[in-house]
């Protein structure tokens, strides 16, 4: 099959953002209107409703196809209803971002000390979290002959050295593990590890004046930090017909931070 452009299309295809209603400026949001501009209807899930709201209706004023829905990805229940909304509005789920986390409110206490109440809670979020939207989304992928999951890890799993990272190095296994196990249903699945992206979190874990920049700006191959929309070409290449014999892999999108001495 001669390759086209149109590959890269997601026209009819729908698809469900987690974390994507939260702080204004988000990787979630980028997400949820890169996949929407290529065709795909999307379900903005978010722990915060209204701000899952706001974004959907962003988008429908763009023009696109979203719905809002609010869910704690923690919740087996709470993931089970997210998915059935997603197909009473749309019909099916082809394609999952598990994009919810705990990134700054997370303890980032030494490993040796952190309360084990907040390495639950984040493990519940950021891990298990993913694990309950993809067995919520995987029957109706099934159904429909396959589908698309990309878990987002992060550059700080690599090494990692806190609890967060240590969840997102997790994430990994989830990914090569899912992707073992649902492959021969067409579903594949892949993890996106961003370097410093200057979303509102992002700049609130990590701002403008911090002496990190510095050591990002001696470390990084490229610039040392990236907007959301930068994470987003990837993602549309990981959910599209031109993707489909990508499967179990981590794409490092971070300006060449993993190659740093
Ligand atoms: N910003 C960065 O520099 C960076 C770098 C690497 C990876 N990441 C990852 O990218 C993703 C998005 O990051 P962001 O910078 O946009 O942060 P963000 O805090 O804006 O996004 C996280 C979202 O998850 C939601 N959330 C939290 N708990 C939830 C739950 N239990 N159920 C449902 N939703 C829940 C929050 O409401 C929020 O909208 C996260 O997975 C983060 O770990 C971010």
């Amino acid at each position: 099959m001669t390759f086209t452009l149109d590959q890269f299309r997601l026209d009819g295809k729908v698809a469900i953002v987690t974390g994507a209603g939260g702080r204004g400026n988000s990787i979630g949001r980028a997400y949820a209107f890169g996949l929407s501009n290529a065709g795909a209807s999307v379900v903005v899930a978010d722990l915060n409703g209204e701000g899952a709201q706001k974004v959907a209706d962003e988008i429908n004023a763009a023009g696109g196809k979203a719905v809002a829905v609010q869910v704690d990805v923690s919740d087996e229940a709470s993931t089970l209803a997210m998915a059935a909304s997603a197909i009473a509005e749309f019909g099916g789920i082809d394609i999952l971002i598990n994009n919810a986390a705990l990134m700054v409110d997370i303890s980032y206490d030494s490993i040796d000390t952190v309360p084990i109440e907040a390495w639950n809670k984040a493990f519940a979020v950021n891990t298990t979290g993913a694990l309950l939207c993809a067995r919520a989304c995987a029957p109706s992928m099934r159904t429909r002959g396959g589908g698309r999951i990309i878990n987002q890890s992060s550059g700080g799993a690599y090494p990692a050295t806190s609890l967060y990272g240590i969840t997102k190095i997790a994430l990994v296994g989830l990914t090569t593990s899912l992707a073992k196990q649902w492959g021969p249903d067409n579903i594949t699945c892949n993890a996106i590890a961003p370097g410093n992206v200057t979303s509102d979190a992002g700049k609130m874990l990590v701002p403008d004046d911090s002496p990190f920049i510095q050591f990002l700006q001696m470390a990084v191959a490229t610039k040392p930090r990236g907007e959301p929309e930068e994470l987003v070409g990837a993602a549309v290449l990981l959910c599209s017909e031109a993707g489909k014999w990508i499967t179990g892999q981590v794409i490092h999108i971070d300006g060449g931070w993993i190659m740093r001495p």
